[in-house]
């Protein structure tokens, strides 16, 4: 298969196209996804949560993203791949956005970083754009502002919420982002959204009409997560308890005496 690239995300849109998005940590799932023909991964910093089992994303740092970015772009052939900036990697200074996006490109192998929030991230963003790092937005239900949302909660609810998140997606195209993740807000409204721009919208618990959807790996393949499951994941299989049949049979067949065998032996 020929390798994706990010315009090639963007056309999919024109194309009608939906854009399928899973996220990744690590070489052996990228490899996975990749093989599966996953045009984008994303390395989340929901990594903080679903890998470390830590109860939020704020204290994901750099290094992590970095080191979790390079593990997934040794594993990839084809897709995409994009990697978060973490909290406060951008917020504190536009040189600190510039220098952190460089990283996650130059270090981790990543082809664009995705940054949440709406205009309050505009000059971040911007800056990132014009060292010409493809960025991804994320507004809606964004995880980094877990404290001052009061939870992980729907957003754009209230008419007036709403009208802010359409103009903040539309201030975000008009900045370059290639793409942009919308989370945890009313379907109508992601459908407004993704009728308003012309560059794909990645939709989680966001509903059907987004141009592409993401999920995080960990969630649909049954993994443990610190976090309740949220309505909008779709378990497509149960592999904690596929993993954990495996094991015990493992811990039997050596209290037995039947692992290793002549087979396994030199
Ligand atoms: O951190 C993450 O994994 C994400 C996506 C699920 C959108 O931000």
């Amino acid at each position: 298969m020929k390798k994706i690239t990010i315009p090639d995300i963007v056309k999919m849109k024109a194309e009608g196209r939906k854009i399928p998005v899973l996220t990744a940590y690590n070489y052996a799932i990228a490899k996975v996804l990749d093989n599966a023909g996953i045009p984008l991964i994303m390395v989340g910093d929901s990594c903080g949560m679903v890998e470390a089992g830590r109860e939020n994303t704020l204290t994901v740092t750099m290094d992590e993203m970095v080191y979790h970015t390079r593990s997934v772009a040794r594993g990839r052939d084809y897709a995409v791949v994009v990697s978060d900036m973490p909290f406060a990697s951008y917020q504190t200074s536009v040189v600190e956005a510039r220098r952190n996006a460089a990283r996650l490109v130059k270090e981790g192998g990543a082809e664009a970083v995705k940054v949440e929030g709406g205009k309050r991230s505009l000059r971040a963003i911007k800056a990132i754009i014009d060292m010409d790092i493809p960025v991804m937005g994320h507004i809606g239900l964004t995880p980094q502002s877990i404290h001052a949302m009061g939870g992980y909660r729907v957003q754009g609810k209230a008419s007036e919420d709403a009208d802010r998140l359409v103009d903040d997606a539309r201030e975000l195209e008009k900045a370059g982002v290639f793409s942009m993740v919308l989370e945890g807000m009313p379907q109508t409204l992601a459908k407004d959204i993704t009728a308003a721009l012309s560059i794909p919208t990645i939709g989680i618990g966001a509903g059907p009409h987004c141009d592409g959807q993401v999920l995080v790996s960990n969630d649909m393949l049954g993994l443990e997560s610190p976090m309740k499951l949220p309505k909008y994941v779709k378990r497509y299989m149960d592999l904690k308890n596929i993993i954990s049949s495996a094991v015990v049979e493992y811990v039997i067949d050596v209290e037995a005496g039947r692992f290793p065998s002549k087979e396994q032996s030199y």
